[in-house]
């Protein structure tokens, strides 16, 4: 069965998450910016022409479709690096996926979702 995780994260969190990602083995992944606001509902700012509010703040949203048993692994990864403790820390989203296709090979499922040297080969090479 396949996953897909939706974790919104701080931009200038995106390099060190996509490399802890990269070191465990998560190979397909991709990024959309998005704007929007959790509990606090915006911000409100202070400059020189006065206090204004910002109701959708910028932020970064990694897209990753993943076989089921590598999940909790790459939630727990993600959280580690994206968390400052700080209100705007971001959220994560878990959903179920009906299936995947690879354009070019036709591959389904499990298959479309392999990679070289990702999490499911370097754990077969220990073994
Ligand atoms: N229920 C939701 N549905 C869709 N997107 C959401 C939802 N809640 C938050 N977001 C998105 O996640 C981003 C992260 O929000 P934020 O980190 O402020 O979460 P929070 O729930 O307010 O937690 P915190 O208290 O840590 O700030 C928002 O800017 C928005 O893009
Ligand atoms: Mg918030």
């Amino acid at each position: 069965m396949t996953k897909k995780i939706e974790a919104i994260i701080r931009e200038e969190k995106l390099e060190d998450v996509m490399k802890a990602l990269r070191d465990l083995g998560i190979m397909g992944l991709n990024v959309t910016e998005v704007r929007g606001h959790g509990r606090q509902g915006g911000v409100k700012l202070s400059g020189r022409v006065g206090t204004y509010q910002i109701d959708l703040l910028p932020k970064l949203q990694l897209n990753i479709v993943l076989s089921d048993h590598n999940v909790e692994k790459t939630l727990q990864t993600i959280r580690d690096v994206a968390c400052t403790g700080a209100t705007g820390d971001g959220i994560i989203f878990l959903y179920p996926v009906e299936d995947v296709i690879r354009i070019r090979t036709g591959e389904r499922g499990h298959d479309a979702l392999i990679y070289k040297d990702d999490i499911d080969e370097r754990r077969d090479k220990k073994k």
